[in-house]
């Protein structure tokens, strides 16, 4: 298998543009689709030459396993353009090296890293105009695998495909988000694929969720599976909380994902004097400080929300408010990582990758 460099992308370009038809001002999140997508076959044990082609349907068989058996995984990552119209992404190695992390997890093939890399640069050139530039938008981009071989046999597909696809962007939530601390349903368990993004992760959220959204809440926050005595993440993103001046996040483990907005934060934190301790919180410890005052802030981060502050949480029946605090972790945070990934401010941390 080639693994080092791409020698070729094949390129097909639309003959018409759907861009004209998209109000950049009022994008929601992931719901129009930019004019190209980059796919890549894997076949008889080879990944197969890249094509950047129209945006379009993918047909498969109703064998294919992944209607079957699920084994699908995914990234989101995010491209800027900066006041030079330089293209940026944030981390984007980061995201190829998750991605070939959970494909393993899902006995999928991994992606030479080359394949991801180059694909996705001569992606973003070619869809340079559908980055929108607007205040808290992006080029939101999903790279994904899935089986697409077929049988029902219950074993591995013996062909993938590894598409690309872009959506440019506006904000995840609309506002603050209240929060309801789950105490029955877990979305990962020890040795499961909580870590990896798996399709079937974000399936198996989606029915505690609605059960949140009917009380009255936005997302759930997870707990451990064996206690629901510990938060783990706030739905999709990971989770931090602010006890008096102190910052805290929980420890990543197989059941969660090592997001790259999170360990950002934890080092822009640490470069900013604020006090960070990467440890276990418990519901009990969450509640206490709620009712005495020192819970200060609860935020979630990830690619897609940046970081999203949340109002307040619920837990048996009883809801906790937070106060709207002045000079908030979160508001300084996403600041100075925003600024970082659109180049308003210098990168000390060479996270930023111009295309
Ligand atoms: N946790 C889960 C379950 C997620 O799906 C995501 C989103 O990608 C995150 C956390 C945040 O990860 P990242 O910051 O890499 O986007
Ligand atoms: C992200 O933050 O990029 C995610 O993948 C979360 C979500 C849209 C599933």
């Amino acid at each position: 298998m080639k693994t080092d460099t791409v020698t070729q992308i094949d390129i097909t370009k639309t003959s018409k543009s759907k861009i004209e038809n998209v109000d950049f001002n009022n994008l929601s999140f992931g719901q129009v689709f930019s004019d190209h997508m980059l796919v890549c076959d894997y076949k008889d044990g080879t990944w197969e030459t890249p094509k950047i082609i129209p945006y379009q349907p993918i047909t498969l068989e109703p064998s294919a396993k992944i209607f079957h058996y699920g084994q699908s995984v995914f990234e989101g990552m995010k491209a800027y353009k900066d006041s030079d119209n330089n293209i940026l992404v944030f981390r984007p190695i980061d995201n190829c090296k998750r991605l070939n992390i959970s494909s393993k997890r899902l006995a999928i093939p991994e992606i030479p890293e080359a394949y991801f890399m180059d694909g996705l640069k001569e992606l973003l050139r070619l869809e340079k105009d559908w980055i929108p530039t607007s205040d808290g938008s992006a080029l939101y981009i999903r790279p994904f695998v899935f089986a697409s071989g077929e049988g029902f046999h219950a074993s591995p597909a013996d062909a993938y495909k590894f598409v690309i696809a872009c959506a440019p962007s506006g904000s995840y939530f609309a506002g603050k988000v209240k929060v309801l601390i789950e105490e029955t349903y877990s979305r990962s368990a020890n040795g499961g694929v909580g870590f990896a993004k798996a399709g079937g992760n974000y399936a198996g959220q989606f029915y505690p969720t609605q059960l949140a959204k009917d009380k009255g809440y936005h997302q759930v926050i997870w707990t451990d599976d064996n206690t629901h005595e510990y938060i783990e993440e706030a739905g999709a993103m990971n989770i931090f909380a602010r006890i008096d001046d102190t910052l805290l996040t929980v420890p990543t483990s197989d059941r969660i994902l090592d997001g790259i907005t999170r360990k950002s934060i934890i080092q822009i934190a640490k470069d900013e004097n604020i006090p960070v301790e990467v440890r276990k919180i418990s519901v009990k410890e969450l509640i206490e400080a709620a009712e005495n005052g020192s819970l200060k802030e609860l935020f979630g981060a990830g690619t897609a929300a940046v970081i999203s502050p949340i109002a307040g949480f619920g837990f048996k029946g009883q809801d906790y408010d937070l106060p709207e605090v002045e000079n908030s972790y979160a508001s300084l945070l996403k600041k100075r990582i925003t600024d970082i990934q659109t180049n308003k401010t210098v990168d000390p941390y060479g996270w930023r990758v111009k295309v």
